[in-house]
């Protein structure tokens, strides 16, 4: 088949199954499947597709008309302008979480050497990219999950941070070394767990439920990261969190019996999503 009639029919085939962006996700599934660019689709619209090309893309429609998310199949998501290898053992990195590097670069811009630690890494997104952009950062990245740390320390080499970064196994704090650090930063798990089996297939199926379930009201990680960061923070140390849309003003409750200086952060959708505050000893 030539890759305009099978651009067409993959669109076609995801249309059919309510799939969003169908023309950018067919086009994503071929410039996957064929090593190209995506001006390749267009400039090369009578190319003829080997036998084993059409499988493979006949192959990746069925799984992305089946929910599975369109990273998972490539492999690859962006974030931070860094390319960052996922698979299902990692959540796939969020737009929205770049406001919260962002927030901590804002705070860490000032430092020299800053010593960060990012609770629930995952691919460790978060962390690779305040090693990226800091100023001779060093940052550990804990994660309960060995194959999340498998995946984080492979972005970590890709993306040239490797000297910058450690990740280490660990239940929040049971495993970081008695240190005190200047920036604590979590994106942890905070969905109620009542709300996973409501959420689109593509997350609730697809990512790891222990990258999303944050107890029964989805603040489990909140209290617990917030109360054992007064160990781990230098004086006015930062601790930053990301939040779900309705959980900012419970966060900054919980945050103020022991940190001051307290603020709120919008996404581009206008939903508050970041909390920051300063240790008040
Ligand atoms: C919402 S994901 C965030 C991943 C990544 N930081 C990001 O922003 O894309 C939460 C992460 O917390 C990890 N996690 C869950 N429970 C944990 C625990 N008790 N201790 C450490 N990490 C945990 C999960 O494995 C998952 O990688």
């Amino acid at each position: 088949m030539i890759l305009k009639d099978a651009f067409a029919e993959g669109i076609r085939k995801l249309k059919l199954s309510n799939i969003d962006a169908p023309v950018v996700t067919a086009g994503a599934i071929l410039c996957y499947i064929l090593g190209r660019e995506r001006t390749f689709l267009y400039s090369h619209d009578e190319y003829l597709l080997s036998n084993d090309e059409y499988e493979n893309y006949c192959e990746c429609l069925k799984r992305v008309a089946e929910g599975e998310p369109l990273q998972y199949i490539t492999g690859v998501q962006e974030f931070m302008s860094l390319n960052f290898n996922v698979c299902r053992k990692v959540l796939i990195p969020r737009q929205d979480t770049e406001i919260l590097v962002e927030s901590v670069l804002e705070y860490a811009g000032q430092k020299e050497n800053a010593s960060i630690l990012d609770i629930g890494t995952g691919s460790g997104c978060v962390a690779i990219s305040l090693a990226y952009y800091g100023k001779n950062t060093q940052v550990m990245g804990v994660d309960i999950s060995k194959g999340a740390l498998e995946v984080a320390r492979i972005n970590a080499r890709n993306c040239g941070v490797e000297e910058n970064t450690v990740f280490v196994q660990s239940n929040l704090f049971d495993n970081v070394p008695p240190k005190k650090f200047d920036i604590i930063v979590s994106n942890p798990p905070y969905i109620p767990i009542e709300v996973i089996e409501t959420l689109d297939k593509q997350v609730k199926d697809f990512e790891p439920k222990i990258a999303l379930d944050g107890g029964a009201d989805g603040l489990d990680f909140y209290r617990r990261i917030t109360q054992q960061s007064v160990s781990f923070l230098e004086s006015k140390g930062l601790l930053a969190f990301e939040v779900g849309f309705d959980q900012a003003q419970k966060v900054v409750e919980i945050m103020e019996v022991n940190f001051e200086n307290i603020k709120v952060k919008k996404d581009l959708a206008g939903i508050e999503r970041v909390v920051t505050g300063n240790l008040s000893k």
